[in-house]
């Protein structure tokens, strides 16, 4: 069996912003009994025995955590690769000295457009002029910075300006991530998708500044799967690189397994060895023998893995069908009716789409938001 080298580590769903295309549950409330630091310390340890190697702290809003720096003095100690994916909102110059002093590796900063007013609004809150202040500290305090911008139909024409944002802030690497319809983002996507034309003008944008840039700033693009022909592999394949531990101790595939009418799995109840090898849960979708026709004959089964479990089920209620975004699948004309409407159906504004609640916390939550 293959050892997972990747953890996601949500350590909160608190969240200053309120991103109408955020992965997290619809249910914020129910994760509100979050793990103490002597737990995450203890899954840390158990996921660096199980092979993980790199550690993405990430929620919600991670700097939320006031015991962030321990978590990372731990995860650095027991040698695990930190990455931490923040709004950088908490980040001031003393939390990134404590960090810096903890060991942490990289900073992945999220950004919703190259302009104030569009980033502000689609983050639901004032936060533009802080990230660009944030992220030239993190460039001047010697750390990689990864700009990370979820595109759909609101900013993907302003792509161009994007990159010039992410080179004028020295940025070592920029991913343009096309949204994934999970969570906020699921109820928010017919307002959120962009129409063929639009993906065709940003990606001919993105390939003129991949010559531009090379050897300067990778530039990552996500294709929206919507659009392809195929699925996505996701998460490299079910139970088989990567796992995901929600603030509460839930252990998952994916970040949108939670879904999912699957039996659960917490640290609070078994070990992450145990959850990883033999949980009903992490068995499901592993390998190819669950697999309906028409990937179980399919020459591609072991390259895309029938595409992603969440979105099978969220479109066809079914997660053991093939992923609906494949061609040859039977119920691939939910995705086509959605592509269409996107293309022939009333331009959706700003004004529709529909932000992410913000959380209200416990209090004897070690989140200070
Ligand atoms: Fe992938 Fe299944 Fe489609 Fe084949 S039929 S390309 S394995 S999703
Ligand atoms: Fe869950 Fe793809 S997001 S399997």
């Amino acid at each position: 069996m293959n050892r997972p080298y990747g953890m996601l580590a949500e350590l909160t769903y608190g969240c200053p912003l309120h991103c109408p295309y955020c992965s997290n549950p619809l249910n914020l409330a129910d994760y509100r009994e979050e793990l103490t630091t002597a737990e995450w310390q203890r899954v840390l340890a158990e996921a660096r025995a199980l092979g993980v190697l790199q550690l993405h702290l990430s929620g919600g809003e991670p700097l939320g955590r006031r015991d962030l720096e321990e978590i990372v003095a731990s995860a650095r100690g027991l040698g695990l690769y930190t990455n931490l994916i923040t709004s950088s909102l908490g980040l001031s110059p003393q939390r990134a000295e404590g960090l810096r002093a903890a060991g942490l590796d990289h900073v992945q900063i999220s950004i919703q457009a190259d302009e104030p007013a569009l980033s502000d609004r689609i983050a639901g809150t004032t936060s533009y002029e802080h990230k660009v202040a944030a992220a030239r500290m993190v460039k001047e305090m010697d750390w990689p910075l990864t700009l990370n911008v979820v595109i759909h139909r609101h900013n993907i024409d302003r792509v161009g300006g994007l990159l010039d944002l992410a080179e004028e802030l020295g940025a070592d690497r920029i991913e343009l991530a096309n949204t994934q319809y999970y969570g906020w983002a699921w109820r928010n996507r017919e307002a959120l998708m962009p129409s063929r034309a639009q993906l065709g003008k940003a990606e001919a944008v993105v390939r003129a500044a991949r010559e531009r840039l090379e050897g300067k700033m990778e530039i990552i693009y996500v294709i929206p799967d919507y659009y392809s022909l195929y699925p996505k592999p996701c998460m490299d394949g079910w139970g088989q690189r990567q796992l995901t531990v929600t603030p509460n101790g839930g252990v998952l595939p994916c970040p949108a397994a939670h879904t999912l009418e699957l039996p659960r799995a917490s640290v609070r109840e078994s070990s992450l060895e145990w959850i990883w090898d033999e949980s009903p849960l992490f068995n499901r979708f592993r390998g190819t023998d669950w697999m309906p026709d028409p990937c179980r004959s399919c020459d591609r089964r072991e390259i895309d893995f029938g595409g992603c479990r969440c979105q099978a089920f969220q479109l066809t209620g079914d997660a053991a069908r093939t992923d609906p975004v494949c061609h040859l699948s039977p119920d691939h004309d939910l995705v086509a009716d959605a592509v269409r409407a996107a293309n022939e159906g009333p331009e959706p504004g700003v004004a529709d789409l529909i932000p992410r609640v913000r959380t209200r916390k416990s209090s004897d939550s070690p989140t200070g938001l």
